[in-house]
C-alpha cells in the first residue's frame, strides 16, 4: 500500500486553509475506512472510523498489536460522549470542563454503538478529546468519532514526530499527516471512572494532584512489581512490553555523583567485553559521561523537556546499534511520575542502585538524587 503523506503548514496554532483541505482529505479517508496517522498534542495517533468495527481491526493489524488491547475514541466536541457511553458521571463532566480538550483520556461504561472491535471486547469505553487543532479538525471531517492508538508499532517508543510515524507505518497505513513534532511527548493520562474512587490507569501530564483538585479522591492503579499475584492491571495495554529500545535499557538510581561513577565502571567494563554502549543522561551530567553514545534528555529543572524528548532519544538508540543503555532515574513526582513510568516500562522495570546515599554528595536541593 502507498502511504500519503500531507504536510501541513500550522500557522502558529491556527490552520491555514490550505490545512484545512488536507485534513479534510484525511477525513475522508477515515469515513471510507482507511487509516490516517496524525498529531495530537501527546503523541501521534493511528486513526480509524471508531464505530466501524473492521477499521478497528485493521488498526491492530497495522500495529502488529493484540486485539484485546482497547483503542481509545477521540472526538473533538464535549457532546458527542453521550452517544458513545452509557453513562456520564458528574466526575466526568468535571474533568471534562477542567482538562478538555487535552490529554486526559476517561474510561466509562460504552453504548451499543461503539463495537467490541474498538474496546478489546471490554464493555467500557476510553473517551479523549484532544487539542491539538489538526487532530480536532479532522475528527470533525470524519464524522466524530475517530478510534486511536499511538501511531508506533507494537512495543516500540511511541512517536513524536511523522518521521517516527514514517519509520514504524509506511506502507501499511494509506495517510500521515505531518503537523511536526507534538508539545508533549507522553500520552494522555487515563483515569477510570467506573470505579469508586476513580482510578489513574497510566499517569501522564495531567497529575494526580491536579485530578485530586477536582475530584476529591483519586486512586492509582497499582504498579507491576506491587500488584498482588494473578492480578493484571486494569488497562490492558499496562501488560504488555511498551516503548522498548532495541538494546538493553537499565535505569540507575542513587545520588547524583555516584550515579555518574556507576554508570561510567559498568559502561567501561561492558566497552572492554567490547559491547556499544549508550547513556540517557541530563544535560547538566552529559559531559560527565565515558561511554560509545551519550544523549541528553533534556535539563532535570524542566521536566516538560524530559517528556517531549524522552522518546525520540529512546528511537535514536535504536538507529546508534547500542546493545546496552544506562539511564539516569528522575524523581516520580507530578509529571516525573508519566516519564519515570515509561522509563520503566522501556527497561522492563530493571533499575540497579548506585551504592553510597545522598549524603555523601556535594549536591543540594532535591537534586541530589537522580
Ligand atoms: O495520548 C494518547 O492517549 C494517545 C493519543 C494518540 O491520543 N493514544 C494512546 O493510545 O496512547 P494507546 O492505544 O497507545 O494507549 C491506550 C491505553 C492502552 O493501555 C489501553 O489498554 C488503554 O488505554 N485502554 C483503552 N481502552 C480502555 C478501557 N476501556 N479500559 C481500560 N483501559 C483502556
Ligand atoms: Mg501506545
Amino acid at each position: 500500500m502507498e502511504t500519503k503523506i500531507i504536510q501541513l503548514h500550522l500557522d502558529g496554532k491556527e490552520l491555514s486553509e490550505k490545512d484545512k483541505t488536507s485534513l479534510k482529505k484525511a477525513g475522508h479517508v477515515l469515513r471510507e475506512g482507511g487509516l490516517v496517522a496524525f498529531p495530537t498534542e501527546t503523541v501521534y495517533g493511528l486513526g480509524g472510523n471508531a464505530l466501524n468495527g473492521e477499521s478497528s481491526r485493521r488498526i491492530y493489524a497495522a500495529k502488529g498489536r493484540p486485539s484485546d488491547n482497547p483503542l481509545i475514541v477521540h472526538i473533538c466536541r464535549f457532546e458527542d460522549i453521550y452517544s458513545i457511553t452509557k453513562i456520564v458521571p458528574e466526575g466526568a463532566r468535571k474533568l471534562a470542563q477542567a482538562f478538555w480538550p487535552g490529554p486526559l483520556t476517561m474510561i466509562l461504561p460504552k453504548s451499543d454503538k461503539v463495537p467490541y472491535e474498538t474496546t478489546g471486547g471490554l464493555e467500557t469505553v476510553a473517551v479523549r478529546m484532544p487539542s491539538h487543532p489538526a487532530a480536532r479538525e479532522m475528527i470533525a471531517c470524519a464524522g466524530g468519532y475517530v478510534a486511536a492508538p499511538s501511531a508506533n508499532a507494537s512495543g516500540r517508543p511511541s512517536p513524536t514526530t511523522a518521521l517516527h510515524v514514517a519509520e514504524d507505518m509506511l506502507g501499511k497505513i494509506d495517510m500521515i499527516v505531518d503537523g511536526g513534532p507534538v508539545g508533549i511527548g507522553l500520552e494522555s493520562t487515563i483515569v477510570d471512572l467506573t470505579v469508586s474512587p476513580p482510578q489513574i490507569l497510566r499517569p501522564g501530564y495531567i497529575t494526580k494532584a491536579m485530578l485530586e483538585e477536582v475530584l476529591g479522591c483519586v486512586e492509582e492503579d497499582p504498579a507491576p512489581g506491587e500488584q498482588k499475584s494473578g492480578q493484571s492491571p486494569r488497562a490492558p495495554g499496562m501488560k504488555y512490553r511498551h516503548y522498548a529500545p532495541r538494546g538493553e535499557l537499565i535505569i540507575v538510581e542513587g545520588a547524583k555523583k555516584k550515579v555518574i561513577d556507576f554508570i561510567n565502571a559498568r559502561a567501561a567494563q561492558d566497552m572492554a567485553e567490547g559491547k556499544r554502549i549508550g547513556v540517557i543522561g541530563t544535560k547538566e551530567a552529559v559531559s560527565l559521561y565515558r561511554a560509545d553514545v551519550v544523549k541528553s534528555v533534556g535539563s532535570r529543572e524542566n521536566e516538560e523537556e524530559i517528556a517531549a524528548c524522552l522518546y525520540a532519544v529512546l528511537r535514536e538508540f535504536d538507529r546508534d546499534k547500542v546493545s546496552r543503555i544506562y539511564s539516569e532515574s528522575f524523581e516520580a513526582q507530578g509529571l516525573g511520575q508519566a516519564i519515570m513510568n515509561r522509563l520503566l516500562k522501556a527497561a522492563g522495570y530493571r533499575v540497579e542502585k548506585a551504592a553510597g546515599d545522598a549524603s555523601e554528595t556535594e549536591t543540594q536541593g532535591g537534586q541530589g538524587e537522580i
